[in-house]
């Protein structure tokens, strides 16, 4: 007879065989996309996150996420958000874009022209863990340079107070497309009038059922078009001035000091010094500079008054103070006090707050803006859910970390590998297999349960 151990051990061989089936049936010429139909292809934090899943059991292929992605760098340092799949049939995605536009593109490489979360120097160095320490230092050798410039970047064209925070220019820059505190900016946004009249006329409902999404998952479970056509604008705009972010933030709505964004970029800075240090190169007087005021700066994310950190405006200086997972990510940065740190922690544990059954919830319950099956206004995230472990367990909440990790392979190994989850429920929601679900459960997994990975 099996024991109840021997079941626990053989759901676990389970799910880590189930998403390394995941990751391979993502991968097109062993480059991992998001997931098929609605995702084809690659984007920049995704493929740090499949990287970090697979170099548990196949390091080349991780390298090889990391290595071509830094391939579509820009001349000027700064990497997009999206790779497109070169394939004919997609000819209109990468038209929409038209990077070629910018002389600082690579011509041969169709991307994006913004950018996303900075995740790489983490991956980097969970790739690095996996090495032996002469082949480590040189993959940190051979990425080196590239993540400098990309840093450098991000201080030379979006830091324009000069203060080493980072300003975001379009909403899918913090990759949670319709955070509350971003949606209010996006109403703002202005749009032409035959946007207006779409939505005046509610054809955007209609609309809603011959929208390419809809193929995939349920609208109601998407940004609303009346939100998807302001979106769609807002890239027309930073498209029109050639994707030079010091032309367009003066004139845009969206000129936001983003803190998903800046608290991941601060650890990113705390990994490339590791990394500079362990291959003894120096980073340039300039970067330590910058990189020196966004540590000192990020205070400015605090709101005294409400007690919580928010996104700020870039321009007016005010708090974005609608209330989103992203007040929780300063715990990712590593450098706020142990008593803020434990102030986030007790948030993350209440009941009314983040502490739900199938956490963490990307808005808390007790938000006006909170919907448990909308995208990033509700549903719980696995790779939010892998920073925030990672974060809590640097400042100590070990046992905080190892319930959190547990509920999230749980959630997986109980619903499927799905984008996300309605997070009192438990219900999937958004494409199923994807791939940083299935990749950061790999490494949960094997942080909690090494015997089962090989
Ligand atoms: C969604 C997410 C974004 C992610 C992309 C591809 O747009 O909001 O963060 O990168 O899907 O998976």
């Amino acid at each position: 007879m099996s024991s109840p151990k021997d079941s626990q051990a053989a759901s676990i061989i389970d799910i880590v065989k189930q998403a390394k089936n995941v990751l391979s049936q993502n991968s097109l010429d062993d480059l991992v996309i998001p997931a098929q139909g609605l995702y084809p292809h690659r984007v920049l934090w995704d493929s740090c996150f499949a990287a970090i899943g697979l170099s548990h059991y196949d390091v080349k292929k991780a390298q090889l996420q990391i290595n071509s992605f830094l391939e579509a760098q820009w001349s000027n340092g700064m990497i997009p958000h999206i790779i497109f799949n070169p394939q004919p049939k997609y000819w209109w995605d990468r038209h929409i874009w038209r990077s070629k536009i910018s002389p600082l593109s690579k011509h041969a490489i169709a991307t994006s022209g913004i950018t996303q979360p900075p995740m790489f120097a983490e991956a980097v160095v969970r790739i690095g863990e996996r090495l032996n320490e002469s082949q480590r230092n040189s993959w940190y050798e051979q990425i080196f340079s590239r993540l400098v410039a990309y840093h450098s970047w991000l201080y030379s064209e979006r830091n324009p107070e000069g203060r080493g925070l980072i300003t975001l220019i379009h909403p899918w820059e913090p990759g949670l497309d319709n955070t509350p505190p971003w949606l209010v900016s996006l109403r703002h946004h202005h749009a032409p009038w035959w946007i207006n009249m779409i939505t005046w006329l509610k054809f955007d409902k209609v609309a809603d059922h011959f929208r390419f999404d809809a193929r995939y998952v349920d609208p109601s479970e998407r940004s609303t078009t009346y939100e998807a056509l302001r979106l769609y604008d807002a890239l027309r705009k930073i498209r029109r001035n050639k994707y030079d972010s010091k032309k367009i933030m003066p004139k845009s709505t969206f000129a936001i000091e983003d803190i998903v964004f800046n608290s991941i970029f601060i650890r990113a800075n705390s990994l490339l010094k590791e990394i500079a240090a362990i291959i003894n190169q120096e980073l340039p007087e300039e970067l330590l500079k910058n990189i020196a005021l966004t540590e000192t700066n990020f205070k400015e994310f605090w709101d005294k008054e409400d007690d919580k950190y928010y996104s700020r405006n870039q321009k007016y200086g005010n708090f974005l103070k609608e209330d989103s997972i992203g007040s929780l990510m300063p715990l990712y940065s590593g450098v706020i006090s142990e008593s803020r740190a434990k102030q986030l922690y007790e948030r993350l544990i209440n009941k009314d707050d983040f502490n739900t059954p199938y956490p963490l919830p990307s808005v808390p319950i007790s938000s006006p803006w909170f919907k448990p099956m909308r995208y990033w206004q509700g549903p719980s995230w696995i790779n939010i859910n892998w920073l925030l472990i990672d974060g809590l367990k640097r400042y100590g909440f070990i046992e905080e970390a190892r319930i959190l990790s547990n509920k999230s392979i749980a959630m997986v190994r109980d619903n499927g590998f799905y984008e996300y989850f309605n997070p009192q429920s438990g219900e999937p929601a958004g494409v199923v297999n994807f791939s940083w679900t299935a990749a950061l459960i790999i490494d949960l997994v094997s942080q909690m349960h090494p015997e089962f990975i090989d």
